[in-house]
């Protein structure tokens, strides 16, 4: 931290100097000393000038160096022909105060005095030299800019080691993230995005464990079953019991597959390359076909009702996932409902919204997050051919393919109630 503080003073301090160092070459080379200065040369030139004429010519020169003594000012009178750049003579004539510069960036301000003589006033071109407290302002300077570096980049530079720290704790497989950087900081944005990259990581993971653990759990049970129902087969000599043996087989087999199936299709949601497949559809016919259809399954003495608004005729979202959605939901309502089970589907607030509710046990309020998880089941030991608890989490995940979010709570009618919610999505 202290390295790259110094070094990034060291390249602003060195910038600094040499801009600053690069404009008084500029200004020196270019530029004309200030005309208020001239006009003080000029001035003062005159008046010694003025002066002079009244002092006999054999004392004009000591009277000159009395003044430059007296004043301080660089002034001397010399003869004509020891002036250098006689080229310039020619303006001298005109009675006025011609600039010349010589090779030391010295200036020199001519003015002719009498016949032979010409009065040379010296000044030092540029800036003077140096005083203490110059420099001490210079220091000053650079430590106001070192103290405002300082104060902006040391909370960088300290929650940027703190980010380091806690991406590298989640790197050694600790699958933790946890940072205390500020909403105020600098690093803020970078933080959250590390923050829901390293949830969605931890999620895939656990889901992951989850999904192997329980396949190798699902897949064992009917194993085991078919390892026993076959010992049992070979060893009949009954064919009728033989083929019951074998029946059950059969089923074992069927439950194997069907977990494959519903896992291969979670599986294929949790990809990060899933693409929807968007169209526009005409809710209104759409969900109570699909709802007749489930029901021709379903018991007896269950009635399914539907309530689409009227405005759902143009409904856009991906049709198979929306009719997996349906189908689960459904398909759990019919399991629990005890007669009744109502499907809404309606446009609220630029959010399209279908539920579906029942009459049955409902979901109590600690669960209502946790039915989303995969294989869940609150009711495993009772229910146990229903599933794989992986309903739900297709569900869950088919709303966050279209942009949306699912809960549950309780319905009107006394059990379950699932509400779908997604934006509507323009085109619609
Ligand atoms: N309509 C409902 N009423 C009561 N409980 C429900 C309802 N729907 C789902 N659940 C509970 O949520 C659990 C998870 O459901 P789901 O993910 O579809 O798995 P599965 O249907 O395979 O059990 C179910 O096991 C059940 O306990
Ligand atoms: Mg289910």
């Amino acid at each position: 931290m202290v390295r790259h503080f110094l070094g990034l003073f060291g390249l602003i301090v060195l910038t600094l100097a040499l801009a600053s160092w690069g404009q008084d070459r500029i200004l020196a080379a270019y530029g004309s000393a200030d005309a208020g200065e001239q006009a003080l040369t000029r001035a003062t030139m005159l008046a010694v000038a003025q002066q002079l004429a009244a002092v006999p010519a054999g004392q004009r020169r000591e009277f000159v160096a009395a003044f430059a003594a007296r004043s301080g000012v660089d002034l001397e009178l010399m003869p004509t022909r020891d002036v250098a750049g006689l080229a310039k003579l020619g303006q001298l004539a005109h009675d006025g105060v011609v600039s010349l510069q010589d090779v030391q960036g010295q200036s020199w301000s001519l003015l002719k005095a009498g016949d032979d003589d010409v009065l040379v006033l010296r000044a030092k071109q540029g800036s003077a030299p140096r005083t203490r407290l110059d420099w001490w302002l210079t220091a000053l300077f650079y430590g106001v800019i070192a103290l405002v570096l300082m104060v902006w980049l040391w909370p960088v530079a300290r929650d940027l080691r703190a980010l380091e720290g806690a991406v590298a704790k989640f790197g050694d497989r600790n699958w933790v993230f946890r940072t205390d950087i500020r909403p105020r900081s600098q690093i803020h944005a970078l933080s959250s995005a590390f923050h829901r990259m390293t949830t969605r990581i931890d999620a895939l993971i656990a889901s992951h464990k989850d999904m192997s653990h329980a396949v190798s759990h699902e897949i064992r049970t009917p194993l085991s079953r078919m390892q026993f129902s076959l010992a049992l087969a070979q060893d009949s000599a009954n064919p009728g019991e033989a083929q019951q043996y074998l029946d059950a087989i059969k089923s074992d087999l069927e439950a194997i597959d069907r977990l494959v199936t519903a896992t291969l299709e979670y599986a294929i949601l949790e990809r990060a390359e899933f693409s929807l497949n968007l169209a526009t559809y005409d809710f209104r016919t759409l969900i109570p076909a699909l709802a007749q259809q489930v029901a021709a399954h379903a018991r007896a003495d269950i009635s399914i009702t539907t309530d689409v608004s009227p405005d759902a005729s143009a409904v856009r979202c991906d049709m198979h996932l929306l009719d997996t959605l349906l189908r689960n939901l459904l398909h759990n309502a019919l399991r629990f409902a005890r007669s009744r089970i109502r499907v809404t589907f309606a446009v609220r607030d630029g959010m399209n919204e279908l539920s579906v509710a029942d009459d049955g046990p409902g979901i109590p309020e600690p669960d209502r997050l946790r039915v989303f998880d995969s294989f869940v089941q609150l009711d495993r030991a009772a229910d146990r051919k229903s599933g794989f608890g992986l309903g739900l989490a297709i569900v869950r995940r088919v709303m966050e393919w279209h942009g949306g979010s699912v809960s549950a709570g309780e319905s009107a009618l006394g059990g379950a109630l699932f509400t779908a919610r997604w934006p509507v999505i323009s085109g619609q």
